[in-house]
Formats: C-alpha cells, structure tokens, sequence
C-alpha cells in the first residue's frame, strides 16, 4: 500500500533503519527542497517555519535563485541533488520544472526518501506511473502538491457537499499570461488543478471527455473548455484561459439539496438550499478559515511521513488527474496549433 513508510516515528523524530540519513535527536525530520524558483522559494519559507522539523537545505543550479531562498527561509543550498542527499533528509518537496520531476523523484526514492512532488506529477502518465511504482517498491511516502485541496474556501465546499447528491459542477480559473511562459498550456498547467477537484469532490473518476482548445496567442493552448461526467453521472465543466486580464477563481456544485457558490480567491463559500415549490430558499455563509493552503499541504505530507499513513493526495490521484488531462489534449477536439493561432494576437504580457 502507499504511504508505508520505512522506519518509524519516535519522540525524538523519524528513525530510518538505513546508514546513510541521520535523524537527529532533537531536530525531527530532516527535509530538503528541490527547486527554487517560485512555488520552491514558498516551499522553503514554510517549511521554515514549522516545528518539528529541520530544513536542511534547497538544491537549486540557479545561483541567483539559491541566494533568494536561503535569504527567504535562512537555510543552507545546495548546487546539486546529490549533494542535498549527501546531508540526509528524510523527506523532500520536489518543485522543479515539471520536466524534470521523474529523474528527481526516482532519485530521491531509490534513497528512501519520501516525496512530495509537485503538480503535475511529471511530464507524462507513463513517467508518473514509474514515480508511483518506485515510491510503492521502496516504501516510501509519495503525495503529489494539489494545493488548492488545502484552500480553506475548497474545503468549506467539500464540508458542505458531504453526503449530498451532486448533480454538476462548474470550475473557473482563468487569468493573464504567467509573466514566464512555460512549456505547457493552460490544460496541464491550469485545468489540473480543477480535474483534482471534480474526481475529489465526486469521489469517483471521470469516464467521458469533451474538451474544446484554442491557441489565440500561445503555441500551446491558452483556452480550455472541458466538459466531463463522471462514473457517478456527475457533468462537470472547466472554463480556464491566460487570456482575461484578472485572475478569477471560482466553484460552484448543484446539489439535489443544495446549490454551493465558492471564490477561491475572497475565500467566499455561499449555499443556497430549503428549495420549495414556490421557487424560494435559503441561503447562508458558511464559515471558512485562515490556513496558508501550502503550509496545510506541507503539514499534512510531514504528519503522512511521521506516521506512515496514506497521504491526502497519492500517486495515484496525481497520475489520474494528468491522465484526464492528457485525454483533453489527445482528443479530436483539438484544432492544429498553427492554423488556429490567430493572426493579430494579443499582448503577451510579462
Ligand atoms: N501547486 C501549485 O499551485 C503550483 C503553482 C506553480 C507551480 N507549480 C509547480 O511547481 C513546479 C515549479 O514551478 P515554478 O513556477 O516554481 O517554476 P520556476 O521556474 O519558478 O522554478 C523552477 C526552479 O527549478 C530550478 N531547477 C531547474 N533545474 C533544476 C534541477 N535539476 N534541480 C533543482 N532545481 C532545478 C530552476 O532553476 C528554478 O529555480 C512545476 O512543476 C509547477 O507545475 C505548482
């Protein structure tokens, strides 16, 4: 089963039964980040931050970006894996380019270190299963960073769907341009996220896909319209683009009882419900708290780690999630590139 972890969890921290990590008495877990750039600076300062454990280091090739985090989270850095590894860590967070997060991944597992890897799991389904497939071998604990599981306004809306029967679900994540284009387009970068979302809020998989693409500006598709059921009969619909000049992030869930409206970003969840005949209801706030989703995330990999548990997000989750993804762009649907880029596009910004 995933999530076993292979030593045990003692008051003085994580005891591993191999020679090369060593679990000082006082300091908890020892954990290292893998990638320094954006979200692996805001990994550091975290991590930084919790009790319990010791930050051993971020390993970055990038000088500049390994001065910004250490700087950020007071922590050694290292130029290389290899050397991060050499110091013993019990755990990492893995927040390099997506691309490389296989060969990162498998190299921390094939030293017994438990991984939390960012979203997207990896590059392709194949290299994800791979991921999967060490972590399980070596026993190690593996859970991939869907943050916004850990968003406060998310989980008042998972709170108040609980035991309802769910109809549909809408997603909107839509924004500018990231000021850094990266080499994917908005279905794995974006609509990842939200396809975590539907299968975790339905707790069921999806089975149908019909997705509609467009590439206005970028090479890569920048517009997405998903549309999906799931094998519980569930219609759920993903609207993201880089192409509205703010960015927005909403959710709502239809219910047989009730009707849920969620800004991720004002962190605003608002049902409605007691429908009658007459077409009146009620309608509430409900309420929804203050946690930083990524410290939450974090927090939540480091107790999976201490107690062997399965994590809040597995493997698993993650290769099903960029497996749907990856049917959006496989599918029919998808005009070709180069022909339906728009002649006039556009500012790119950033
Ligand atoms: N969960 C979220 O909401 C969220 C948000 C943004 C990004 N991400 C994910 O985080 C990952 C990183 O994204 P980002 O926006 O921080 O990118 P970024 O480009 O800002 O940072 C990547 C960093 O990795 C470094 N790097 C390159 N090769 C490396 C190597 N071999 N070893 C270690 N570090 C290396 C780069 O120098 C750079 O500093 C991606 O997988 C992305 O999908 C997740």
């Amino acid at each position: 089963m995933l999530g076993e972890a292979p030593g045990i969890w003692v008051e003085s921290g994580f005891q591993d039964m191999s020679s090369k990590r060593s679990a000082p008495a006082k300091a908890g877990l020892r954990v290292g980040v893998i990638g320094a750039g954006v979200m692996g600076s805001n990994h550091a300062r975290v991590l930084a931050g919790l009790p319990g454990i010791t930050l051993v280091g971020v390993v970055d090739p990038s000088h500049a970006h390994r001065t910004r985090a250490t700087e950020l989270a007071g922590c050694e850095s290292f130029e290389t894996l290899d050397q991060l590894l050499a110091a013993g860590v019990d755990a990492v967070t893995v927040a390099a380019p997506t691309h490389l997060h296989h060969e990162i991944a498998l190299a921390c597992i094939a030293s017994k270190v438990h991984v939390l890897v960012e979203k997207p799991i990896a590059s392709s389904v194949e290299e994800g299963r791979e991921i999967v497939a060490a972590a399980h071998a070596a026993g190690v604990t593996l859970m991939v960073g869907h943050v916004e599981r850990f968003n406060p306004a998310v989980a008042a809306i998972k709170q108040a769907i609980k035991g309802e029967d769910i109809l549909s679900i809408a997603i909107t994540r839509v924004g500018p341009f990231p000021p850094r284009m990266s080499n994917v387009g908005v279905v794995i970068d974006l609509a990842v996220h939200d396809i975590d979302l539907i299968r975790w809020f339905t707790e069921s998989d999806i089975v149908e896909v019909q997705p509609q693409l467009s590439s206005a500006v970028a090479e890569r598709e920048d517009i997405a319209l998903l549309q999906f059921r799931t094998a519980s009969g569930v219609l759920a619909h993903i609207n993201t683009n880089w192409l509205t000049p703010f960015k927005a992030r909403s959710v709502t869930v239809a219910t047989r009882g009730k009707y849920v409206m969620g800004d991720l970003l004002t962190r605003q969840v608002t049902e409605c419900f007691g429908f009658k005949p007459d077409g009146s209801y009620s309608m509430r706030h409900l309420p929804v708290g203050h946690d930083e989703p990524l410290r939450a995330e974090l927090i939540s990999f480091l107790n999976a780690v201490r107690h062997g548990e399965i994590p809040a997000v597995t493997g698993d989750e993650g290769v099903a999630s960029l497996e749907i993804a990856t049917r959006c762009l496989e599918a029919p649907a998808k005009p070709a590139a180069s022909s339906s880029a728009r002649k006039t596009p556009r500012r790119v910004a950033g």
